[in-house]
């Protein structure tokens, strides 16, 4: 469905009936090199991850390539791009509203692009923050965002163990190795957990014997 005005950073997406060449031209318009490099690198790592894991091609290139398609949206103005886009916030996503470009990237990929594929959109939106029950695409596309993190990423203590375990470890796995070391060192990061992390963290962490 096409929405009559998309938010003015979005003015430029064109919808061509290739969503994942319309994100990739759209990058490019809107000067965003980084961004499409981070998409990109996202997307091979999701590929590699699918191809070991015999999970569909199609849909986690096109959620790679479009999870940060809201980059273009400043931090100081995502919560009223999102509410202008419908999208419902919590109180806790008002609270950390950096988690917020997920849900704007799946909004814009399916009002101005039309995507329609349930399994893409979820994966875009909790590529933040993941989500207890994920799905095996939400979680590889979480995990490949981690593999190839973003160029503004300010703390990559998780990295090498998770880069060392790509290729053996079960999603599963891979989620938590990143998981358990947000948990870990967000105090010393100063980093607030938003509770679909923290719920993501608890249903993938075994109960103490
Ligand atoms: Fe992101
Ligand atoms: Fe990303």
């Amino acid at each position: 469905m096409a929405v009559n005005l998309l938010p003015a950073c979005f003015a430029a997406l064109r919808a061509t009936g290739d969503p994942r060449g319309d994100v990739r031209r759209f990058l490019l318009a809107a000067e965003r090199p980084d961004t499409l490099r981070h998409v990109s690198r996202v997307a091979a790592a999701g590929r590699r991850l699918a191809r070991r894991l015999g999970l569909p091609l199609g849909p986690v290139t096109l959620a790679a390539m479009a999870h940060d398609l809201a980059a273009v949206t400043p931090l100081s103005r995502i919560l009223t791009t999102a509410e202008a886009l419908g999208v419902p916030l919590s109180a806790a996503d008002r609270a950390i509203p950096q988690v917020v470009h997920g849900a704007v990237a799946a909004a814009v990929l399916r009002q101005a692009l039309g995507v329609d594929d349930a399994e893409v959109l979820n994966a875009v939106t909790y590529h933040t923050t993941l989500r207890a029950g994920a799905s095996a695409v939400e979680q590889l596309v979480f995990v490949a965002d981690k593999l190839a993190y973003d160029p503004t990423a300010t703390a990559l203590g998780y990295h090498p163990a998770l880069w060392a375990a790509r290729d053996t470890a079960s999603l599963p796995d891979l989620c938590r190795l990143y998981l358990d070391w947000v948990v870990r060192e967000c105090p010393a990061l100063g980093w607030r957990l938003h509770p679909h992390l923290l719920a993501a963290w608890q249903a993938l962490t075994p109960p103490r014997a």
